[in-house]
């Protein structure tokens, strides 16, 4: 897909570093596209996209190690600027001749920073900073033709800049929240030295993908999966917008789904758009593909080939249909396993697809956050409850069980989630909380009285998160009380459950699903 508002591209090489999304979200929030992309990206075909700008990310690594990443030498010489950030900014030392040393002290957590030479990066700002550090390796001397443009007591170059090439560096972590100032310092950087015009909004890209969308698609046909949830109501709406009735959207019941949701999915989708809608009851199916299977690795792979399946054979019957459009996100493309990221789930509708696919996929939004998602949903129109709707994964409670998938227990789950979210609705809460749901561990047995019975029955797990864009997320503080009441009326009101346990890991070291 080519929009004009990508054209003004930062690229972001990865080395690895857990926070390299916070620097492409930052850099969007500044309204400037941003791509992330291998360290083994030859410069050639960084030049070949014409970035305005190039950042260096973090990593793991010190620029020391035998297997460190290293970036092409060619970005040096293409004239573009370049941030090195932490690792990047070793990095860039180290290649451009300067010295880099193991510091004497591991340097994590806040420091104040000293600025020394304000322009371009701190124009403006005050010459004492708060900013957050996390590093092992130092630079000692920067190389060649660059100036220091500030420090820290433990860090002599804490940021760094080379004028005449526009290459900067800084130790500390401006993607952080724990560096105030950061986003700004970005912005600057983005906006003030590369030349950025900040046209990254929801406006544009609506209106640019619906041209893409218009000029890919021509006079074929477009079927769309629906699940009711923002990624793919906005996907539909967008598609709509560009190709109108040569869109037929699919509705599939996989029968993993929450209490009343596939009528509330069609209530809601009619109501909304009026978009012709095909709705496939396929819980029979899904769970005889399921039948004996306990490994969430192999459960996504079905139900992301069946999903396909499925859309394959209904688009059968639409004559010209050719594409599958698709609400895949930008962190189900990087967390499916990028280069430098260890894939850690497979996200049913990346890495699940089938290899032999007959439909084309278009997935407009692509190479978007959850928030801009949101904003893109609220652009076009999409009502509050469905812009605000918890995200749901394609997997549904397939993988919310840990443990082979059986109707009886999909009944028990769906009873006791309901529960938990129409008590966090009634407290006022939902929006509040980025997502929240019931598990259920159906092979944990464990020993319970009721009345004077001994009972000898599996927990449902409550899981409530906070997040931003669910790559980091942490537990939500739910009220005690809020606890207690959605536990008594599980315990009570759902058949084979005796306990309720709440989650409080925060992602990471957990993620939000359980599998
Ligand atoms: P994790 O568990 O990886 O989840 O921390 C992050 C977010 O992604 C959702 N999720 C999925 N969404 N297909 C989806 O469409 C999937 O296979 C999938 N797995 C996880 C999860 O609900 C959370 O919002």
């Amino acid at each position: 897909m080519q929009n004009h508002s990508i054209d003004e591209i930062i690229q972001i090489i990865d080395f690895g570093a857990q926070y390299t999304q916070l620097i492409a979200r930052r850099v969007r929030e500044c309204h400037v596209y941003c791509e992330i992309i291998s360290y083994r990206t030859p410069a050639e075909e960084i030049a070949k996209r014409h970035p305005k700008g190039i950042i260096l990310s973090g990593g793991p690594n010190s620029v020391y190690d035998p297997n460190a990443p290293q970036a092409d030498m060619g970005i040096y010489e293409l004239g573009i600027p370049i941030l090195g950030i932490c690792y990047g900014q070793q990095l860039m030392s180290l290649q451009l001749g300067g010295k880099v040393v193991p510091a004497e002290k591991r340097e994590y957590g806040s420091a104040l920073l000293t600025v020394i030479q304000p322009y371009p990066l701190y124009a403006d700002m005050p010459s004492k900073l708060k900013c957050w550090m996390s590093h092992g390796d130092n630079v000692l001397e920067p190389p060649p033709g660059f100036e220091v443009l500030a420090k820290t007591d433990f860090t002599p170059v804490a940021s760094m800049a080379d004028h005449t090439h526009k290459f900067y560096g800084v130790q500390f972590h401006p993607e952080v929240a724990h560096t105030p100032f950061g986003k700004e310092l970005m912005r600057k950087f983005a906006v003030n030295v590369c030349g950025c015009h900040q046209l990254w909004t929801p406006e544009s890209f609506v209106q640019e993908s619906i041209a893409s969308i218009k000029s890919q698609v021509g006079d074929s046909r477009v079927v769309c999966g629906v699940s009711g949830g923002v990624d793919s109501c906005t996907v539909a709406a967008l598609v709509h917008a560009a190709i109108g009735d040569q869109l037929t959207c699919i509705f599939v019941d996989h029968g993993l789904l929450r209490m009343g949701e596939a009528e509330q999915v069609r209530k809601d989708f009619a109501e909304a758009f009026g978009i012709k809608l095909i709705f496939v009851d396929a819980s029979e199916r899904f769970l005889a593909k399921l039948r004996n299977v306990t490994d969430p690795e192999k459960k996504r792979k079905i139900i992301g080939e069946e999903f396909v399946r499925i859309f394959e054979e209904t688009a059968d019957n639409i004559s010209d249909a050719e594409f599958l459009a698709q609400g895949t996100l930008y962190p189900d493309v990087i967390e499916s396993g990028t280069e430098t990221a260890a894939t850690i789930k497979t996200h049913h509708n990346v890495g699940g697809l089938p290899k032999d696919m007959r439909l084309k996929v278009i997935e407009p939004l692509r190479y978007l956050f959850k928030d801009e998602t949101r904003a893109v949903a609220k652009e076009l129109g999409l009502p509050e409850e469905i812009v605000w709707r918890h995200p749901f994964p394609g997997p549904g409670l397939a993988i919310r069980i840990m443990g082979e998938v059986t109707a009886e227990r999909l009944n028990v789950l769906r009873q006791a989630d309901d529960i938990f979210i129409s008590e966090i609705r009634a407290a006022g809460l939902y929006s509040e909380i980025w997502q929240a749901y019931a598990a259920l561990a159906p092979n944990l047995r464990s020993v319970g009285v009721m009345g004077d019975e001994r009972t000898y029955a599996c927990p449902v797990i409550l899981r409530a998160v906070t997040s931003e864009d669910a790559m980091t997320a942490h537990w939500s503080r739910l009220p005690y009380e809020l606890l207690e009441k959605v536990s008594n009326r599980i315990v009570n009101e759902v058949k084979g459950v005796n306990r309720v346990v709440y989650d409080i890991s925060s992602k990471p070291p957990s993620t939000i699903e359980w599998e």
